[in-house]
């Protein structure tokens, strides 16, 4: 089988389409014959040393939704359409035509919910999920904050608050305005703009806030949150961060919590409730373009660079 391999570390160019013997699924594994993959920026990390790779050739990516192959274990079998994530963390990944993946990273693609959509879905859906569900804990009614609305997991993070009843502020780029408004955002900011905070307040001080940029808003998330505003940091593009001004997350008893989707517990369980929003059309995530897994340089090099609205999708 074909699989995108690392050999050593390094910018996209080191992504390599290697012929390699179909994994062998251990105790609580399934093998999964692959039809989409989730790019996501996690990936180039591993790819490029940021994160540690537990050998070396080695398969990234995370997200994966195909069918099961041969003898499934618990509750798959053989032609089960699945869909998973959380792999590519100290175990081999997912740009592969073949992946055994743990049991408990997958759950079911529903009827009718195509393979790209499920893979676009499964870590930003899961991300989404662990900052609001589980640390965030967003009531109806409360108001959301999402920094990046038009990204991977900005476009997810919209919607799954809108649907949990929240009222949701999100920033983005001018051109993603009319999009990001569609996917339920009730206010969309450029988040270039200099009186960000002012429009953000004018809209009504948010009770929690994802925060995709946590280098840049730790400050700025404190000047505008609510009083006990929840703040869940997931993404930042360099090392440091920090505040100008701590005092004022005492005064409004704000908690900040930041996190990785890895952590997630019970994976299967959270991918099955996102199934059934994918179902209903509630949380749908925007494939903006798929690859093959001979293109995975340009669609690594497509997430890191360019400005979209939603998911890069390999298709093996
Ligand atoms: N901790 C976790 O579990 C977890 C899970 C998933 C992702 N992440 C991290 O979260 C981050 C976002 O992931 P993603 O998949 O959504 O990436 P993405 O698809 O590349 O989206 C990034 C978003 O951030 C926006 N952005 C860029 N510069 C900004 C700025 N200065 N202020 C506000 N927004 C800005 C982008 O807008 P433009 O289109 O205008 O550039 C885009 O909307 C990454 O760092 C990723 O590694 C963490």
């Amino acid at each position: 089988m074909r699989a995108v391999r690392i050999h050593e570390h390094g910018d996209a160019d080191v992504l390599r389409v290697d012929d390699t013997e179909s994994p062998d699924p251990e105790p609580g594994q399934v093998l999964v014959d692959v039809e989409a993959v989730g790019v996501n920026p996690v990936d180039t990390y591993f790819r490029e040393g940021e994160y540690p790779v537990p050998h070396l050739p080695f398969v990234p990516g995370s997200d994966l939704a195909g069918t099961v192959v041969g003898d499934g274990v618990e509750r798959f079998e053989a032609g089960d359409r699945v869909f998973g994530t959380g792999l590519g963390n100290g175990m081999s990944g997912t740009y592969a035509e073949e992946v055994a993946a743990p049991a408990d990273f997958l759950a079911h693609v529903p009827d009718g919910v195509s393979f790209e959509d499920a893979a676009a879905l499964a870590l930003v859906g899961t991300t989404a999920w662990q900052a609001f569900v589980h640390h965030a804990k967003v009531e109806p009614a409360e108001t959301v904050l999402v920094h990046g609305g038009n990204g991977g997991v900005g476009h997810v993070a919209v919607q799954l608050a809108e649907t949990m009843g929240a009222r949701v502020l999100a920033t983005a780029s001018e051109e993603f305005h009319d999009d990001v408004r569609a996917l339920g955002a009730d206010e969309v900011f450029d988040y270039r703009r200099n009186d960000l905070a002012d429009a953000v307040l004018a809209a009504g001080a948010p009770d929690v806030i994802l925060d995709t940029h946590m280098d840049r808003y730790l400050q700025f998330n404190a000047n505008v949150a609510a009083t006990d505003g929840r703040i869940i940091g997931i993404g930042n593009d360099t090392a440091e961060g920090g505040f100008t001004d701590i005092g004022v997350t005492k005064g409004k008893e704000l908690r900040y919590q930041f996190m990785t989707m890895y952590n997630t517990a019970e994976k299967d369980a959270v991918l099955t409730r996102l199934g059934s929003l994918l179902e209903r059309g509630e949380v749908e995530p925007v494939v903006h373009e798929t690859y093959a897994l001979e293109d995975a340089v340009e669609a690594q090099r497509t997430v890191l660079e360019e400005s979209f609205l939603g998911k890069v999708v390999l298709v093996p």
